[in-house]
This record gives structure tokens, sequence and C-alpha cells, in this order.
């Protein structure tokens, strides 16, 4: 069984050891809890492409302590650093082209060309990279398609036996995965919402967007698959009310909810609470998931896009030799 540790200095350093030594280790970030690993070692990071079921040509996000360690990783263009300044640590992760001798495993990239980082505002785990002293790859630590996690208690129920160390840094303060943008080409682009805005990104780089769709046959971003963040019951979107035997989870003010993402509309905190009440609600007695409507704008882009995902039908399962 994985030991859930709280995040001491000493605990820190002990997770920092095992992550050198080629383990596995959750650890707490503002946006989600990653399942971390030494992303320069091709056994580490196929580590978590097993724990998970991930397919492997869905690349991981490889997390860093300042922008100074990213710029060793991948090449950052004029605008990118712009970006960097402005938005890390923060939810924002930057596809760029890899540095030729940038150690990362190309299980990492999935053969790709470029490598995602980040560097997240989260003070332990940026004591974690620091002390890990190796770039850390680290995707969502929940099974491949499936809730993302909020807590150390969610990892645990997921991974409890398959992984060494699970950081406890309590209920992660954003909630939603970082915003993903690919600066690896003439155009950026946005590849994911997430907790840093597109109107954020628009206004810090002077220019409208493109926004990748996620439906295309072959997506730009391999993790942007129709069905993700799926709770093993149906999930229904714009709801007004329940059918019998769903939850209503509600935003705003709102009667009969299951559970309230913001009883005061607030999107920051609907954001906050949106995975944790996806993982409450997705059990008995409930059979289905009724959400009511979230706005479009900000933050609740990403909401939006995550409830949309967790309302796909999944698709059928992959031939194994994606997997
Ligand atoms: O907030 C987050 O980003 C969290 C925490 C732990 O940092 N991590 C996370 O990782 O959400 P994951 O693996 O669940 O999602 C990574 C996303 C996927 O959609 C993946 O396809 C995309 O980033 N991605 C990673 N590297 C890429 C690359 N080189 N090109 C295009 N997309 C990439
Ligand atoms: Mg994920």
């Amino acid at each position: 069984m994985a030991q859930i540790l709280p995040l001491t200095p000493a605990n820190i350093r002990r997770a920092a050891l095992a992550l050198r030594a080629g383990e596995l280790v959750a650890f707490p970030t503002e946006t989600v809890y990653g399942l971390g690993a030494d992303a320069t070692s091709d056994q580490a990071t196929a580590a978590i492409f097993a724990a998970k079921g991930r397919p492997s040509f869905n690349p991981l996000i490889t997390h860093l302590p300042d922008l100074e360690a990213a710029r060793r990783i991948v090449e950052l263009s004029p605008q990118a650093e712009r970006l960097g300044a402005q938005f890390w640590p923060g939810a924002l992760s930057m596809v760029a082209k890899r540095r030729e001798d940038c150690g990362l495993s190309r299980l990492v990239s999935a053969g790709l060309p470029t490598a995602a980082v980040r560097v997240p505002a989260h003070d332990g785990a940026r004591d974690l990279l620091r002390a890990a002293g190796v770039p850390i790859a680290a995707p969502s630590a929940n099974p491949s398609g499936a809730i993302s996690p909020t807590s150390a208690a969610h990892v645990a129920a997921a991974f409890g036996d398959q992984i060494a160390i699970i950081l406890d840094g309590g209920p992660c303060t954003l909630g939603l995965e970082s915003t993903v943008i690919d600066m690896s080409t003439e155009t950026p682009a946005l590849l994911r919402a997430g907790g840093v805005t597109l109107e954020a990104l628009e206004a810090a780089l002077d220019m409208r967007l493109e926004v990748a769709q996620s439906d295309d046959v072959a997506p730009r971003s391999p993790g942007q698959m129709h069905s993700h963040y799926a709770p093993s019951r149906p999930l229904r979107m714009n709801a007004r009310s329940a059918n019998p035997g769903e939850a209503l989870l509600g935003f705003g003010p709102a009667e009969d909810c299951a559970f309230n993402l913001s009883p005061s509309g607030d999107v920051r905190a609907a954001a906050a609470n949106l995975f944790h009440a996806l993982h409450l609600l997705d059990k008995p007695p409930w059979t289905g998931i009724a959400v009511m409507p979230v706005p479009k704008e900000g933050l609740g882009r990403a909401i939006n896009d995550r409830l949309r995902r967790a309302a796909a039908i999944p698709a059928s399962p992959l031939p194994r030799s994606q997997t």
C-alpha cells in the first residue's frame, strides 16, 4: 500500500529520493494531484503509462521548479518567454520544441519533437521538484479517462496499491488542470482549456488564439480525446432538474441539489469543487448526474470542457497495440 505522507520537509526529501530511485510519487499541485516520475528515465515514465492505463501516444507534462529550468528542456520563443514570465508559477503548460540535450525520455513526448513544460504554483510541489533535481513527468493521478484527483484520498482510492508514496497537501486550490498552449509552431494554439483563461492569454500575447478542435481525427493534443474526466455514471449537462435516480449538481441558487458547485454562482469556487463533486456523486444511490448550466467564459470554459467530455459516451476500446 502507498504511504500517505503529510507535506513536511522530511517527507518531501523522502519523496524526492523515491523519485530519483525511479519510483512513482503522487504529489499535490494547485491544479490537480500529479502522478510523478523521473522524466529522464524510460523505465520510470513507462511505469506512469502502465499504472494509468494511458495510451502511449498521449504525451506527459514535465514539471520544473522555475522558468530557468524549463529553458534547459525546451526552446522557448520570445512569446513563450513572455507567457512564462507572466503566468509561471501557474496553471499553464507550454508545448515547445525539445532541446537536443534535454535528457527527457522519448516516452514523455510520445515520440513527438516537442515537450509540454509547467512550473506549478504550489510551494510544496516546487520544493519537491527542487529536491528531486530532475525534471518530473506528471499526468493527473487518475486512471486514464477517469475523474481527475483533487485530494490525496482520490489518489489513494485509484492507485493505493501501485505507488510508493502519496504526498498529502490537502485539497487542490484551483481544482482544474492547467491550460495547454502550443508554442512550438508559428501560430500559438490553445490545446486544452484550463486554469489560465483564454482571455488572459490573448491579452498577454495581444492576439486572438486558435482553439484546436479536440474531436479532430488527428488531434494536435493527443490527450484531448472525446471521452475523458468521466464518471462511471451517465452525466447530463445544462439540466434544470434531476430525473428520478439522478443527482442534481447545482450552480447558483438552486433547490434539491445533491451538491452545489457554488450557491453564489462563483466560477472559481465551482472549478475548485468540480472533481470533488463528481467523485462524490458517482456512487450509489445515484444512477446518473445532472449538471446545471455553468457560464462559458473565463474559467467556465474549462469547466464546460470537462463536463462535455465527462458527458461523452466512452469510445470503443483502443486496439491493444496502442495502449
Ligand atoms: O494541471 C495539470 O496540467 C496536471 C498537473 C499534475 O500538472 N497534469 C495534467 O496532465 O493534467 P495530463 O497528462 O492529465 O494532461 C496533459 C495534457 C494531455 O492532454 C496531453 O495530450 C497534453 O497535455 N500534452 C502533453 N505533452 C504534449 C505535447 N508535446 N504536445 C501536445 N500536447 C501535449
Ligand atoms: Mg489528465
